[in-house]
């Protein structure tokens, strides 16, 4: 596809292993089937959204709509970046950037999930620092942020590899109870002093005006 009027389609960003891109309609579709096969052990649930509980065919169309929408609806304002995460050529899951305001503000946030047969081998730790490289170098964001239950111990392991540090204590309704949940944040001065990832981008340039740039 020729990316020239939705330019976020031209954007790759490339770690030793994953690669993300924004996912087309055939991606969309693979995404789905992820979700449907499960994302998660049946007795946790990662997400303060419980959008896992649905009938997996009614998951399939859930993530498939929601990934749709925020394509449809991404704004430099307010908007995230759905990014799916490929590993020797398979989809192993998503990468999500966000940010709101982010031309004043300067933080993005992320969000991230691999399917469960890719966990535990650092692929998690390479697809955040990719998705925070183009947010950082590309396009000047001073803070990242991001937020994981406290029983959730995979991912603040992540943001501490990558050098975040602990950033208070959040409470969460989730299924009409509290959880809480750990914040993690790091600067820019944070980040480069912790990268040992290496990442190319490729097409961030066409995009800097979706950014607010
Ligand atoms: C969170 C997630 C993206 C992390 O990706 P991953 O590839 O599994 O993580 P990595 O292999 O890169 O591991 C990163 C760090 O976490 C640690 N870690 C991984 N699994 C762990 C576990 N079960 N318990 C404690 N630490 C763990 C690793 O040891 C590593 O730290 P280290 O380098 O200091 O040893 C992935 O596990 C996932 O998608 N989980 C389900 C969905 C989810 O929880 N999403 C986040 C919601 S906020």
């Amino acid at each position: 596809m020729d990316p020239r009027y939705w330019p976020l389609y031209g954007l790759r960003i490339r770690t030793p292993r994953p690669e993300l891109r924004l996912p087309e309609l055939e991606l969309l579709d693979d995404l789905a089937s992820v979700a449907v096969g499960g994302v998660h052990a049946p007795d946790s649930l990662p997400f303060t959204v419980p959008w896992t509980d649905s009938a997996p065919d009614e998951r399939g169309r859930g993530v498939f709509q929601h990934v749709l929408g925020s394509i449809a609806n991404w704004s430099a304002r307010d908007g995230v970046l759905s990014l799916a995460v490929l590993h020797e050529g398979k989809l192993v899951e998503r990468q999500d950037l966000g940010a709101a305001d982010f031309a004043v503000t300067g933080e993005v946030n992320t969000g991230s999930r691999l399917g469960p047969a890719h966990q535990g081998q650092g692929i998690g730790t390479e697809m955040r620092a990719a998705v925070l490289h183009p947010a950082f170098a590309g396009l000047g964001a001073r803070t990242a942020a991001s937020s994981a239950m406290t029983d959730n111990p995979r991912s603040p392991g992540v943001s501490r590899r990558l050098g975040c540090l602990p950033d208070g204590l959040q409470v969460a309704a989730l299924r009409g109870a509290p959880v809480t949940l750990q914040r993690l944040r790091f600067d820019r001065e944070r980040r480069e002093a912790h990268r040992t990832v290496d990442v190319r981008i490729e097409g961030l340039d066409a995009c800097r005006e979706d950014f607010g740039g």
